[in-house]
């Protein structure tokens, strides 16, 4: 395609056709259940292009009108899972298994990666997002870009900016200072967009500084395209803002899904002055870049036949990376031999994924359960015939999502429905998977019961699971954030009559973020957070308990003791509290650890904590100016009796100077190979030194004194510690080119 040549050729009406989508009830007919599609101008060869959601796998609908076959994609893990393996080339890695099923069914941009920032543990969308720190969240969605754009299609970064929070999202207005905004919240987005050169981003629903992100001039043509340099597309969230044509003024080139008033609007601004047509070449042309590099635009024919069987192995391998053992006193790993008693409706019915736009629809979940037998672990026969009895009772006989789509099949392949029914099916199959997870009593055993299955099995696992959506927070109720009284007394039931007989208990977290674990903690013996681990769940899992695999997962957020000592709880969900329309960022750049490090508070698990199965030492710190960058180099070996993987972290604390600073920031980190006992891995990062600055409302200043370069397995356990030294000032301005600091 010669876009120039398009350009001079297409009429004005053409042109505006190109910046606005099909609609939202015009589902595309290639790919059903995809969630938005441009329009062709067929008259110069220009097809339509399809987007389809999202972070954890395609979401297109399994079935198709009059068809057999299934269109099935895998689950992969979701985005807290994929950030708590700090392994960019495990995120590579899935996000080319998206990138080729999205190419064989004939999607053109990915939806994904989401990379806003946990700022709250409530957050409904926390589990597509990475986490509360820039560089961690902005490393892991480059390494998601760049693995999604292997395969030939594109990759989205969503949703631009500040978008934290669900309560309101559509209306909410977000007041952060510009400091906290270019060091946190923008920051993610400027590594992610310099590291992997995105083929389009989103703009967020909610409103940033009182104006629609997507009406917001400053953000999107400023910010992203003068001072970062953007080249790619920027389309909208999905029926956001309030004002099209100013959508298009400020630097949106695609509004979503689109229909035909926004287009004859946009005409008719056209017509009467309102949009001037340079700018609606500037948009056309952004959009015609982005359908040239497409599959669609290449003459690709999609086979309809992804490798699914090779794409389960990466789905598995990113999980099984990506758990984090918060507690262990012995408990894990499990003998294979052992025998199990496994309770909690999360280990028969596994929660695969957070709902809403980044749900997927595989052909089938392993449920913990599974896991373990396919493992060969043996499984309490009797309490395992309780869970069946009574999960069907509020399921009907059937597993929910196989009934579903039975009943899809076989309605739709007579062409009974239409698209409405299919999305109709689709709502269905979200509403009762949220139900699952919802509310079915633990606490169903008699002690005499407990007493038996304790006499004859070795150790417990509990399961406790929740779902999240997008269009809503979690809330600190029981059943959400803190747990049900039955999940408790199944907790303390099971733990008293274990324990008893000197035999162990381990709870298995199958959550979409945090929840409270302190006042339940000190019951059990081990706790291993399973997030949303994808269709593999309980393969993964199952290996993990009985360490064929040591855990390496470490947290990307902090996780509170009291959810109230977060310091952005002080003003969530925004005032007024029973429908807020605006919410100020208070605690500006301190979030997470670096609030709870600056003011001395402590965490029930600090950023970057993960235990494992085996040990390891730290040595050798060797620090070094390279250019305009600071090499770090050290030794981690492992000195335990397992083979692991480990995370190796590099916090750096800035000298006292004129800028407040937190006591520390995450600067670097890496993942070592997997390591046998007594083997060592040499480490090298490399921190520019830009990444040393802070923002002081006007430009980015590196402040000149004695930078401590922190080495840990954790935030909070430094291995190794050393220093380097500024000798004066260095200032870049807001696209890092070196200026004066006076
Ligand atoms: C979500 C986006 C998603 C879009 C299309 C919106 O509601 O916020 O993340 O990509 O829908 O499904």
């Amino acid at each position: 395609m010669n876009v120039e040549e398009l350009i001079s050729k297409l009429s004005i009406e053409e042109k505006l056709s190109l910046l606005v989508g099909v609609g939202f009830f015009d589902v595309p007919k290639s790919v059903p259940g995809a969630a938005g599609e441009t329009r062709a101008v067929s008259r110069l060869g220009i097809p339509s292009i399809i987007l389809s959601d999202g972070p954890a796998g395609i979401r297109i609908f399994a079935v198709r009108l009059g068809e057999d076959r299934l269109y099935l994609t895998t689950a992969f893990p979701n985005e807290i899972l994929l950030s708590s393996t700090w392994n960019t080339e495990v995120v590579e890695e899935v996000g080319k298994a998206i990138g080729e099923e999205a190419r064989e069914y004939g999607v053109d941009v990915v939806l994904a990666p989401g990379l806003n920032i946990h700022r709250i543990p409530l957050g409904g969308r926390n589990f597509e997002y990475f986490s509360e720190d820039p560089l961690l969240s902005g490393e892991m969605a480059a390494a998601y870009v760049r693995g999604v754009q292997s395969a030939g299609v594109g990759a989205t970064l969503k949703h631009f900016v500040a978008n934290e929070q669900e309560t309101n999202r559509t209306r909410i207005d977000v007041v952060v200072s510009e400091r906290a905004l270019r060091e946190i919240y923008l920051r993610a987005f400027e590594i992610a967009i310099k590291k992997s050169d995105p083929w389009a981003v989103m703009a967020a629903y909610n409103k940033l500084l009182g104006k629609y992100c997507v009406q917001n001039k400053w953000l999107l043509t400023d910010v992203l395209r003068r001072d970062w340099g953007y080249k790619g597309l920027v389309m909208t969230d999905w029926l956001a803002g309030d004002n099209p044509v100013e959508q298009i003024k400020a630097g949106i080139d695609l509004i979503m899904p689109g229909d035909d008033k926004t287009l004859q609007l946009l005409i008719d601004s056209y017509r009467n002055g309102q949009i001037d047509e340079e700018t609606i070449n500037t948009r056309v042309r952004n959009v015609l870049n982005l359908i040239a590099k497409t599959p669609k635009a290449r003459g690709y024919k999609p086979s309809g036949k992804p490798d699914l069987d090779k794409h389960r192995e990466v789905a598995y391998r990113a999980a099984v990376e990506g758990f984090v053992l918060l507690k262990n006193n012995g408990a894990l790993p499990i003998k294979p031999s052992a025998k199990v008693a496994l309770f909690g409706k999360g280990s028969y019915r596994t929660a695969k994924g957070g709902l809403g736009s980044g749900t997927t629809y595989p052909l089938s979940i392993v449920s913990i359960a599974s896991g373990l037998k396919e493992a060969g672990v043996s499984i309490d026969e009797e309490v395992e015939k309780v869970y069946n009895n009574i999960l069907p009772m509020v399921f009907g006989s059937l597993d929910p999502s196989q009934f579903i789509r039975a009943m899809r099949v076989d309605v739709l392949k007579d062409k009974k429905a239409d698209m409405i029914s299919l999305l109709l099916f689709e709502l269905m199959e979200n509403a009762i998977d949220a139900l699952e997870y919802m509310q079915v009593a633990e606490d169903v055993f008699s002690e005499e019961f407990l007493d038996r299955v304790a006499e004859r099995n070795d150790v417990a696992v509990i399961t406790i699971s929740r779902t999240a959506t997008e269009g809503r927070d979690r809330n600190p109720v029981k059943g959400d954030y803190y747990l049900r009284d039955d999940e408790l007394n199944l907790i303390c039931k099971v733990s008293e009559a274990f324990h008893r007989r000197n035999k162990k208990v381990v709870v298995l977290l199958n959550i979409p973020g945090p929840i409270d674990v302190v006042s339940w903690r000190d019951l059990v013996d081990a706790i291993l957070v399973v997030w949303m681990p994808g269709q593999e769940a309980g393969r993964a899992v199952a290996d993990v308990l009985v360490g064929k695999v040591s855990p390496s997962g470490k947290l990307p957020f902090t996780w509170p003791k009291d959810l109230y000592e977060t310091p952005a709880m002080r003003t969530f969900p925004g005032e007024p509290r029973n429908d807020p329309i605006r919410v100020v960022y208070e605690e500006g750049i301190y979030i997470g650890y670096r609030y709870y490090d600056s003011f001395g508070l402590e965490p029930a698990y600090e950023f970057g904590y993960g235990l494992s199965y085996t040990d390891f030492e730290y040595r050798d710190l060797n620090i070094s100016f390279e250019g305009e960058a600071v090499k770090v180099r050290f030794k981690v070996k492992n000195v335990g009796g397992y083979p692991g993987k480990e995370v190796a972290q590099i916090y750096v604390r800035a000298p006292r100077g004129k800028l407040d600073k937190p006591f520390q920031e995450l600067k670097g980190f890496k993942k070592t190979r997997l390591l046998n006992p007594g083997e060592e891995e040499d480490i090298e990062i490399v921190i520019p030194i830009t990444y040393l600055a802070s923002f002081n409302g006007f430009k980015w200043v590196v402040e000149k004194g004695v930078y401590e370069i922190r080495v840990g397995t954790s935030s909070r356990k430094i291995k190794l510690v050393g220093s380097i030294e500024i000798e004066k000032d260095v200032c870049f301005d807001v696209k890092w080119e070196k200026i004066g600091c006076g």
